[in-house]
């Protein structure tokens, strides 16, 4: 343990259960928010359990997170950093209730956005932000998830985009192409689907599926 300039600093080990994840940017995981007999405890994520790859929690999932401890004095305010989650307890993953379907969308849709450093350099940020806008407009952002991902090997030719389940892949996408996007693959009107897939040819040399 160690204290300097009013800060306290010191390991903390955590035992509670998992209650939800908190977003930055609307679709990075950042903070982690469990319940124990004492409270409710907000942790910070490193960044190599961003990924739902790397740390898949159910609600109710009894969590050990082992980590860093600051303790401000001055703010009177605690800061919890995780360098390690491990799951103790697993439980089955929620049941939705059951709700009226406002549009037809595919199963387990999601949008693997590139997150590497040539994607984010040629507006990869800008991108997501445009996903989750579009999805939010259209009412679909509990049905189509948007997901950091690794690099995608065509790092010059960034962002890099890839649609699921469908694996279509999208290369130079630009905000402005985005609603389109969404369209085509999550919309079932026929009107909005036709007039988009016409859109998307006419800029075919900066966005087009590849596979
Ligand atoms: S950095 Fe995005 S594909 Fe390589």
């Amino acid at each position: 343990m160690s204290s300097r300039f009013g800060k306290e600093v010191s390991a903390f080990s955590l035992e509670g259960k998992f209650l939800r994840f908190e977003l930055e940017d609307g679709y990075k995981r950042k903070y982690l928010q469990v319940g124990t007999l004492e409270g409710e405890y907000r942790v910070k994520l490193p960044k190599y359990l961003r990924s739902p790859m790397e740390l898949n929690l159910n609600l109710g999932d009894v969590v050990q997170i082992f980590g860093e401890r600051k303790f401000d004095y001055k703010k009177d305010s605690l800061k919890l950093k995780a360098e390690r989650v491990i799951v103790i307890d697993r439980q089955p993953p929620a049941m939705t209730p059951a709700t009226p379907v406002k549009r037809q969308t595919k199963a387990k849709a999601s949008i693997l956005v590139c997150q590497k450093s040539d994607c984010v350099k040629r507006g990869a940020n800008g991108v997501c932000k445009a996903l989750q806008a579009s999805l939010n407009e259209r009412g679909l952002e509990n049905e189509v998830e948007i997901k950091p991902t690794g690099c995608l090997k065509q790092c010059k030719a960034g962002p890099n985009v890839v649609v699921m389940p469908d694996k279509t892949r999208y290369t130079r996408v630009q905000t402005e192409q985005v609603a389109e996007l969404i369209d085509k693959h999550f919309t079932t009107d026929e009107n909005t689907h036709n007039e988009n897939v016409q859109q998307l040819a006419l800029v075919g040399n900066r966005i087009f599926p590849v596979s």
